[in-house]
């Protein structure tokens, strides 16, 4: 738990030195306009969706590195997993987004395949599945899960996060501490 707790931490101070290869895999669509446009929506509360899907791609990245599984197609996937480009609690702009959590994923796959032609199948899928199980069906890889997973434990850090002065304090301490290890090493 406590390297997935520094992912994490990483994931909001990523740069080439520290990423372990992360921007190789997902480089020009992590820096595509239609990613970095993410920024302008809230996802959970004070966090907006650029920073939940870099530390969702980043934490599942990572996972998928030492257990040895397709850490590129999972970084590659979560980073458009939530690429939708509207906000969800728009009430003006439709009623379906009250099943926002169950159609997102759909909305996201189509809009991953617009912006990254090369989707594999298996990349598509853990799109489509990352909201197992609120969405019955279950992932078809490994890499899904860990996806699947790794979007619920940064959701629940963020909204942790947004709601509470005593963690975001001690994230703050925990960020500089990260910082600081990295620039001795
Ligand atoms: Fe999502
Ligand atoms: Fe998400």
């Amino acid at each position: 738990m406590r390297e997935l707790y520094q992912d994490y931490c990483t994931a909001y101070q990523l740069t080439n030195d520290n990423s372990h290869g992360f921007f190789d895999v997902v480089g020009p669509l992590y820096y595509s306009e239609e990613v970095q446009s993410l920024q302008q929506y809230e996802q959970h509360l004070e966090i907006n969706r650029l920073q939940h899907i870099t530390s969702v791609a980043y934490v599942a990245y990572r996972v998928c590195q030492r257990l040895g599984l397709d850490a590129a197609a999972a970084a590659r996937a979560a980073t458009m997993h939530d690429l939708f480009y509207y906000d969800w609690r728009d009430g003006e702009t439709g009623r379906w987004h009250k099943l926002h959590g169950y159609k997102h994923p759909h909305y996201a796959a189509m809009n991953a395949k617009e912006l990254y032609p090369a989707l594999t199948k298996k990349e598509e899928d853990i799109i489509r599945r990352h909201m197992w199980p609120l969405t019955l069906r279950l992932p078809n890889s490994r890499e899904g899960f860990v996806v699947s997973l790794s979007d619920k434990y940064c959701a629940a850090r963020e909204l942790i996060f947004s709601t509470s002065k005593r963690y975001k304090e001690r994230f703050a301490r925990d960020l500089k501490a990260i910082g600081t290890a990295a620039e001795r090493d």
